[in-house]
């Protein structure tokens, strides 16, 4: 079933597990992603990017989720990440998502501030959750200007600024820079536990959320999820067991070329990765 996330991060924070938020753009990731949730019986994120909405419509994007969330036996999120502007947050809520991204962290503390107030003004209205950041989660390309070094101290999350930040944004989830980069990384990559402790007790009440989570190790991810961060992000690795089913698909002989044939190995390599970030994150037979 289709649902809003509230309980499900309350569970989280009261039971020291996170909830699993998996990318997806087509049918085949999505059918991975909420299959691999119900065979762990465990609640699930999907999330699209303005980029996957606008590779595959925001409607038969948000419809595909909803149809395939309502046959669900486990609670289903749908969630826009990295929502850039309130345009689209607010067709993103028409649309049927129970929870989006407002990402102004590229902005000034108090730019930031005041772009969060007014979509948790507006999504609230609609009993929506929120999810903002603060900080700098890099992406590879700014990864690599660090040269192989570890993300720098001044793009990560403060805790004081945290404090004010949820005070007076009343936003609902905290996405926080603590180390971790989005994508492929093979650098210096990892959490920083002495800073995510700091800020659990800045914003005791306020669940965080770990972005950039391919690349990470599991006994960190474990860890993390026992910490406040109750939504873990992963895509890049999702997409990366797709791409390698593929190309066994095709190093292999076949005389007929069917999409389905193409398309269903990768759809199983996806759940299986599902079904073990779930298990990492402790989420799973957590399902109301
Ligand atoms: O918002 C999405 C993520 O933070 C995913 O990061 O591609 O490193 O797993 P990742
Ligand atoms: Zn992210």
């Amino acid at each position: 079933m289709l649902v809003k996330p509230h309980e499900l991060f309350q569970d989280a924070l009261a039971g020291g597990f996170a909830l699993g938020a998996f990318n997806t753009s087509n049918l085949e990731v999505t059918q991975a992603i909420i299959s691999g949730a119900a065979r762990q019986n465990s609640p699930v994120i999907v999330q699209t990017s303005a980029g996957a909405i606008e590779y595959a419509g925001l409607k038969p994007l948000s419809a595909l989720v909803t149809a395939l969330a309502h046959e669900a036996p486990v609670p289903v999120v749908l969630h826009l990440d990295h929502g850039k502007d309130a345009a689209l947050v607010e067709k993103c809520i028409a649309a049927g998502y129970t929870s989006v991204m407002i990402d102004a962290s590229t902005k000034t503390f108090t730019e930031n501030i005041s772009i969060v107030q007014e979509i948790v003004a507006i999504a609230h209205r609609h009993g929506v959750w929120v999810e903002a950041e603060l900080g700098t989660i890099l992406g590879l390309e700014g990864a690599k200007q660090l040269g192989g070094e570890a993300a720098p101290a001044d793009l990560l999350t403060n805790p004081g600024q945290a404090k004010r930040f949820a005070e007076e944004t009343q936003a609902d989830a905290l996405a926080v820079s603590v180390g971790t980069i989005h994508g492929a990384f093979t650098g210096q990559e990892y959490i920083r536990f002495e800073l995510l402790a700091k800020l659990s007790e800045a914003v005791p009440d306020l669940p965080l959320v770990l972005h950039g989570a391919s690349g990470i190790s599991d006994a960190d991810l474990t860890r993390a999820a026992g910490t406040h961060v109750c939504k873990i992000n992963v895509d890049t690795e999702l997409r990366q067991v797709f791409e390698r089913a593929v190309r066994a698909y095709f190093e292999q002989p076949h005389d007929m070329v069917d999409p389905r044939d193409i398309l269903a190995p990768a759809r199983e390599a996806v759940r299986d990765v599902v079904e073990s970030k779930i298990r990492l994150f402790g989420s799973g037979a957590r399902s109301r």
